[in-house]
């Protein structure tokens, strides 16, 4: 008989995996705490913006027209329980206030919760992103919790998806890692992956803290990328190079890779950020944080990035941002996601907004959170309305829209026609040509 899987959690990750495993071919069932989430989701909706992924819920929910209606939402851990033979779980690890540890509470809760509800054999598998040491915790306070005991078995499987991405990610991974302790969560979870594994996706199968410790290094492997091409950024701009130029060159050499070079104002997220800091709190515990100094300097040469786009800004403005007009455009922490979370555009803006600046934010798909978590910052519908009568445009997250923009037009409606481009996502020809004093971190000015 075809496994049952429940997907408790369903934010960014969650939900993508509740509507990737419906496309599979499985029977879901989706659990969440909050009620307003799940009504959501009943009804095809998804309370984020994610390409692709609407579609495929709707493909898959109950009660939708012309739907398979394998995938149903629940807020009850007791049904849940009951449904499920592998039960996922994939709510988030935020970052601890004013800590560099991450938070585990949702994740305790969810283990706490289903644990009394396990009371035939099941497969728990963890996928939030945890440090090292929880999967063996947590397998024991499973066992002594699930009326179950032995025959409920633990298994962490590391979810890599980026936003943007999720959908594809998801089922069509560059790889799947498993972290087991025992025989049958290997087997079920290649039951579960059969068709990704069958599609050329590697099943890596490892002890629990390995596996941790993928998810760990992964993400500090691509921050150390991309603050590493921002050293040279500043490095560049010391010196008058160019360091797109610089990325192109070394990126051709097969060992370095092209991917995650674009330097710019730094990465950000719920994920990168959280994930360098986590990791260098739990490798103090362990006792082994000098391997991980590195990591404190790859996050302040990121956090650094910030600080220099506001400076540049301010002298681009005369040197003070009283009465200054400084127009944004882009608010989410990457392009195609409505993600606000530790993002540099946002931060950036709201930076020179405290130091006085006029500041008027435009982002495709971020402007409800963005106003949710930053609402005395300005806001305008359109790019063009933001760019209206700004000493400064500055280009922050790099949607395609922008890129697409006429300079033409948009000189006609600005108060000067200078650009910064935090992103060197733009076309510095183009812009000059239509007359604007365009200016890049870690490029030449002119
Ligand atoms: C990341 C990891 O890529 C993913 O595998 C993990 O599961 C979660 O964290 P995500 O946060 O969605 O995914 O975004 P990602 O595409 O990795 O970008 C992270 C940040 O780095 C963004 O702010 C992006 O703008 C920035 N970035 C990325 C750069 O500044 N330069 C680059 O070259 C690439």
């Amino acid at each position: 008989m075809a496994l049952k899987i429940t997907v408790i959690g369903t934010g960014y990750l969650g939900a993508t995996h509740a509507a990737a495993m419906a496309e599979l071919g499985f029977e879901v069932l989706g659990l969440d705490v909050v009620p307003e989430k799940i009504e959501m989701l009943q009804r095809g909706e998804v309370p984020m913006y994610e390409p692709g992924l609407e579609d495929l819920l709707r493909r898959h929910a109950d009660g939708i027209e012309g739907s398979t209606g394998r995938l149903r939402f629940t807020t009850s851990y007791e049904e849940a329980g009951a449904f499920g033979d592998v039960h996922f779980v994939c709510v988030n690890t935020p970052q601890k206030h004013g800590e560099y540890a991450c938070d585990m509470s949702y994740v305790e809760s969810a283990f706490d919760a289903l644990a009394p509800h396990l009371t035939r054999p099941a497969l728990v598998v963890g996928k939030s992103t945890v440090p090292v040491g929880s999967a063996a915790r947590l397998a024991e306070r499973l066992a002594a919790a699930a009326p179950a005991g032995a025959q409920v078995e633990l298994a962490w499987n590391p979810e890599f998806l980026r936003e943007g991405f999720a959908v594809k990610d998801t089922l069509h991974p560059d790889r799947i890692v498993v972290g087991v302790a025992g025989e049958r969560g290997e087997e079920l979870l290649r039951e579960v992956y059969a068709a990704p594994i069958a599609e050329g996706s590697p099943f890596i199968v490892m002890d629990y803290p390995t596996s941790e410790l993928v998810k760990a290094s992964a993400n500090s492997f691509l921050a150390t990328k991309i603050s590493f091409i921002n050293a040279m950024a500043e490095v560049c701009e010391a010196a008058d190079g160019d360091v797109v130029k610089l990325a192109e060159a070394i990126g051709h050499d097969d060992r370095i890779g092209k991917k995650f070079l674009r330097a710019g104002i730094g990465f950000g997220g719920g994920c990168l950020p959280k994930d360098l800091r986590a990791f260098m709190a739990r490798a103090g515990e362990l006792g082994a944080d000098q391997a991980l100094t590195f990591l404190r300097e790859i996050d302040s040469i990121n956090m650094r990035r910030r600080g220099h786009m506001v400076e540049l800004t301010r002298d681009a403005v005369g040197g003070g941002f009283l009465g200054k007009r400084v127009a944004v455009l882009g608010a989410t922490f990457k392009p195609d996601s409505d993600d606000v979370r530790d993002s540099p555009a946002l931060n950036v803006a709201g930076q020179i907004h405290l130091q006085g600046g006029q500041v008027t934010v435009y982002d495709p798909k971020g402007m409800e959170n963005a106003r949710r978590v930053f609402p005395t910052l300005g806001y305008a519908d359109t790019a063009l309305d933001a760019v209206r009568g700004a000493d400064v445009v500055l280009h922050l997250t790099e949607w395609r829209e922008f890129r697409e923009l006429d300079p033409a037009a948009l000189g006609d409606v600005v108060a000067e026609r200078r650009i910064l481009d935090g992103r060197n996502a733009l076309d510095p020809e183009l812009w000059r040509k239509a007359g604007w004093t365009y200016r890049a971190l870690g490029r030449p000015s002119a």
